[in-house]
């Protein structure tokens, strides 16, 4: 019989029955009033769970179409962006800047760290700067930025930057409320935080945003295209054919987050964190960013161990499936995510997967001693862990 699968990645993540169900209804029309009526619903949630005014738009493609959209639309000729690097998304940002041959001033940094709101109000000080992009949580190095004191920072340092922030793993398990703190443009994904497979992409416009926006007319873009996709906004419309069964059964993922009350998602996640943060401490292992966020945790790669070997062995012997590092840190990282539809029992089989892994790379383990402390902490944490 093949394996009974447990996904910790960070991103795709598990999908819960109540979702599946839904993707699993007969093809339907899209140009419907089904249709229209699905997509109010969605926008309407996806502001709720966001905690937003602004305008939702919801594009058919990964996490990266929103990345698109929110750079090309917002960056002119003669303006430019200050760009927060220190990891494998922030060089995607960079990438999606040279690709489209818009002004930038990168603000590189090690891997695992996150930066400084100084350091970026400073460089944002510049006039010609038209917003600054950062990440709610950096994937590949599980750091969290202060996207709170960054806004404030800012937005002090030149009222009229924007603030973007690559929210595509970060949505939904950490505690964002993008008006309170000021975002004017937010990217998600839906294979994360929101509970789907892969294959929508959400990005918030401010009003703000949306002046900047209508004064870049030419935007060298036609899919992702901000003003199109406004255009059939009115009517509940995309102007391109939308993955109409994703977004329906997106509609009853966000419900099911709305049933729990998003502020109860964060704290089943800081719960999580705090909890896989204990199980990889009693394992000695030490975790890689500076500032963790809440819905990965990122460790090193004990000495003399590859993570590779670790995570091999958890999927191919156990159904466990936990994540390598990414480009030049496969091997020397593992990455846990706790993200989406992650119950306080399924942490469990994680931290059980690497103590397998471990011992059988050779890593002296007691069996049962990450899970043990996890234990602890999810013993006293409240009953919507275990949803
Ligand atoms: C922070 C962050 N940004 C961007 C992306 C890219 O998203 P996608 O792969 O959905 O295009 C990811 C995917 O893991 C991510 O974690």
């Amino acid at each position: 019989m093949a394996l009974k699968e447990i996904l910790l990645t960070p991103g795709p993540s598990q999908v819960p029955h109540r979702v599946r169900a839904k993707l699993a209804e007969p093809a339907w029309y899209h140009r419907s009033s089904r249709f229209r009526e699905i997509y109010k619903e969605v926008r309407a949630g996806l502001q709720q769970v966001f905690e937003t005014q602004s305008d939702v738009l919801v594009f058919t493609g990964s996490g990266t179409v929103a990345m698109e959209a929110g750079i090309v639309n917002i960056v002119g000729p003669g303006r430019k962006a200050v760009v927060v690097s220190a990891g494998k998304w922030g060089e995607r940002l960079v990438q999606i800047f040279e690709q489209f041959k818009l002004g930038i001033d990168v603000v590189k940094l090690e891997y695992g760290r996150s930066p400084s709101p100084e350091q970026l109000a400073e460089r944002a000080k510049d006039p010609a700067v038209q917003a600054v992009y950062v990440h709610l949580c950096e994937t590949s190095t599980g750091a969290k930025y202060d996207i709170e004191a960054i806004g404030k920072a800012v937005r002090a340092a030149n009222p009229e930057a924007l603030l973007a922030v690559d929210g595509i793993s970060g949505a939904i398990g950490m505690a964002c409320p993008l008006d309170a703190w000021g975002v004017d443009l937010f990217m998600a994904g839906s294979q994360k935080g929101l509970m789907m497979p892969p294959g929508l992409s959400m990005l918030t416009v401010s009003p703000k945003a949306w002046k900047v926006v209508e004064g870049n007319k030419g935007a060298p873009t036609y899919y992702s295209s901000l003003l199109r996709a406004r255009k059939d906004l009115p009517n509940n419309d995309t102007p391109f054919t939308p993955g109409n069964t994703l977004f329906d059964a997106q509609n009853e993922a966000l419900k099911m987050l709305l049933e729990e009350g998003i502020h109860n998602v964060h704290k089943r996640h800081a719960t999580l964190a705090q909890a896989a943060r204990a199980g990889v401490a009693a394992l000695g292992l030490e975790l890689f960013p500076d500032s963790p966020a809440e819905v990965l945790t990122v460790v090193k790669a004990p000495n003399g161990i590859e993570s590779s070997a670790i995570i091999k062995y958890a999927r191919d012997r156990f159904g466990v499936t936990l994540a390598d590092g990414q480009g030049d840190m496969k091997g020397k990282v593992l990455r846990l995510a706790h993200m989406g539809y992650c119950s306080g029992m399924d942490l469990l089989s994680g931290l059980a997967a690497i103590e397998f892994g471990l011992k059988n790379a050779g890593a002296k383990v007691t069996f049962g001693s990450g899970v043990a402390a996890a234990q602890e902490l999810l013993a006293k944490a409240p009953k919507d862990v275990w949803m």
